[in-house]
Formats: C-alpha cells, structure tokens, sequence
C-alpha cells in the first residue's frame, strides 16, 4: 500500500481544527475520503468545505471503504468506536484520553493485536519541537538517571464552555482526563515509562460549582458541572522515582502555565521553555534552545507519524500500551480522591 485511505469519525473542533487540516497537507500519501457524526449537518457542512467525497450515517459502513479512521468523538465513545474499526480491519488513531477506564483501554489494545491493526492516540504534546528536544536530551544522558518530576498543567479561570467538557458521563472526568492526561503522558514517555506503583491524589470542584464564577472561556451551568477543575497528586516508580503533579483548568492563580521538570542525577531538565541544567568544569551551566523556524506543528507530525506507520514506512510514537498507563494513573488519582487513600498499583 503506498497511499492510505482516512475516514473521521466526529467532525467537531478537534478534527476541524488539527486533523483535518494535517491529513489535508499530506495529500501525497493520504486520501480523506469520509466523515461521519452523530450530527449529520455537522458531517455533511464540513464534507462540503473539505472537499471529502463521502459521508456515512452509521461509522460501520465507513469502515468498508478506508484503511484507517481517526476518532474525535467525546471520550465515552472511543473504546467502542476504536474496538468496532479494529475488528473491521481498520487502523485506529484515536484523540486522548485514550478511553475512561483501564478495562477499556485493555480491550482496545487486544482488538488491536488481534486483528494486526495498529491502534495510536493522540498524545501530541510529544510532537512540541522542546518536548522532542528533550527526549534527545535524556536519551544522551545529558541529565543522568530522572530522580524526581514536577508538572504543573495549569489555567486561570478557564473552564471550557463550550461541548461536553463539563459532563461526567461523556467525558469521564474534567481538568485531568482533558488537560492533565497530556502532561502525564509527555512525562511518561520522557522518562522511558517507569512502573507505576503508588498514587495520592486529590480532586476539587468548589469554584466551578459556584454561581456567578469568572470564567475565561464562555459559560457553563455550575448546577450540572460534575467534573474536577483541580487536581494534585503524588505517585511514585518502582525505580524509587517520584512525580509532583498538578493540573487545573480554574486555579486562582497569577497566570496559566504548563511546567514539566525533571532532576536527575547528573543534571535537570525543563521542557517548556526548554532549558537544561548541568554542572560542569567545575560551574553550574545552563542551556537554552532556539525553536527554530518551520518546524512542522505538532498536529501534522502526529498526521505523519501514525500516516507513516500505516504504510509500513515508520513505527507509532504512541504506543497503545503507553496510553494506557496514562489512563492507570488517572484512575488511580480519582480512586484515591474518592477513597481518601493512596491507591497501590
Ligand atoms: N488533543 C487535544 O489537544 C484535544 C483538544 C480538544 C479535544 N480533544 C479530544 O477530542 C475529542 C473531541 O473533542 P472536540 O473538542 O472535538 O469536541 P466537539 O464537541 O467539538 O466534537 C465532537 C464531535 O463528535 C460528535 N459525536 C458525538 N458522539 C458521537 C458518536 N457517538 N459518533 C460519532 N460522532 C459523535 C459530535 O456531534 C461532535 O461533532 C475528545 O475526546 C477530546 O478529549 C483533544
């Protein structure tokens, strides 16, 4: 196969915003042929303005006409939708989180491996020219074996108004399964996925409940909000390391910022801004980087490494068995919140 065929499965903001547009600039390797939405206008409006031959009422029938799919429907829907294309012998990049429990994560990877397709997610804060810097960073030994982790994932006053953010049972979650779920995946990977084995977490709620609350980003109803817009946790690694972790999407707090530190033994690393830290010659050095001009966006370098690995040519960045540590981790910090306890991996 030398050009793959890609349908999308929910044509909302994320598909309109990164994955239509990657898929449309890879036009050498990649015909979008289909659409398909629960909102049919929606799927037939954003066929027309793409120029994409088809549109499909139910996503079953889609699977009959590509070779890989791309899901951006609400999170409640992935595993399903990931398990019926993989058993249709279609390949699956699925948008993060890669489903609401680790009983459904498991199931994709199996309909996964099963079937021989390849199943990724979108986790593409990886695909940030620092958070690749740093990778190559790490992987050089530049910082030594990572002792402790520090992430902070953090808005002020930015609960998202507008979709289905704020509703438990489509999404799972609020500000960890939808913001922080990026940083506890970069960490991950950077470290080279350490073993989860205990995790504290705490999650809060009070000032979205609030009537009247200064919000940045439109409005919700803070009657039916019943996800966390806080949320702190501790979790340690089998290795001995730790993570401080944090993540808000209404923080009172100066300004939004997103942090990932790391402190080896050797040196410390930050990822956004990049800047390494060492001691070296017998003085404390530290490094900036240059983001260089044109880079390719992190959205069509996800586009090109899952496209890629469809077509034999290169391996998946993300990996399904990654993902699904990610979603261990959330877990296990809503557990603990709610059982007031540490949860044991
Ligand atoms: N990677 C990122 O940074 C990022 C950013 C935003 C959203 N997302 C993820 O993308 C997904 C969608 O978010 P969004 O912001 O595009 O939401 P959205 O509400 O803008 O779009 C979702 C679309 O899915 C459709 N839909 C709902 N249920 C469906 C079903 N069962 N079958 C087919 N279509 C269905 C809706 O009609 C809508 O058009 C979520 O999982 C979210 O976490 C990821």
């Amino acid at each position: 196969m030398t050009r793959l065929k890609m349908g999308i499965i929910g044509v909302g903001g994320i598909a309109q915003g990164r994955h239509i547009p990657s898929f449309l600039e890879l036009q050498d390797k990649v015909d979008l042929i289909a659409v398909q939405d629960v909102n049919e206008v929606r799927a037939e409006e954003v066929a027309e303005k793409y120029n994409i031959p088809h549109v499909f009422k139910d996503y079953q029938d889609m699977f009959e006409k590509v070779d890989a799919v791309t899901i951006c429907t609400p999170n409640k829907f992935h595993a399903e939708i990931s398990i019926a294309a993989l058993e249709a012998g279609v390949h699956v990049l699925c948008e993060k989180p890669m489903a609401i429990t680790v009983e459904e994560c498991e199931a994709m990877i199996a309909a996964a491996e099963k079937n021989e397709r390849l199943l990724s997610i979108a986790y593409h804060y990886r695909y940030t020219p620092e958070a690749k810097l740093a990778k190559k960073a790490i992987v050089h030994n530049e910082i030594g074996d990572p002792l402790v982790t520090r992430v902070q994932a953090m808005r002020r006053r930015k609960v998202p108004g507008w979709g289905v953010f704020t509703n438990k049972d489509l999404q799972g979650g609020g500000s960890l399964i939808d913001f922080g779920c990026h940083l506890l995946d970069l960490a991950l990977w950077l470290l080279d996925d350490p073993e989860p084995v205990e995790v504290m977490g705490r999650t809060y709620d009070r000032l979205s409940k609030t009537p009247g609350l200064v919000n940045d980003w439109g409005v919700f109803d803070h009657e039916t909000f019943n996800v966390d817009d806080h949320v702190t946790s501790y979790i340690t690694f089998k290795n001995g390391e730790s993570m401080q972790f944090e993540c808000s999407w209404a923080a009172n707090i100066k300004e939004d910022s997103t942090t990932l530190t790391i402190s080896g033994a050797d040196g410390g690393i930050s990822v956004y801004p990049f800047e390494l830290y060492q001691a070296k010659y017998g003085a404390l050095l530290d490094s900036t980087a240059k983001i260089r001009d044109g880079e390719p966006t992190p959205g069509l370098s996800q586009a090109t490494n899952f496209v890629d690995s469809c077509l034999g040519e290169d391996e998946l960045i993300v990996k399904p068995e990654q993902a699904l540590k990610v979603t261990k981790l959330i877990e296990a910090i809503y557990q603990s919140s709610e059982k007031g306890t540490s949860i044991k991996l």
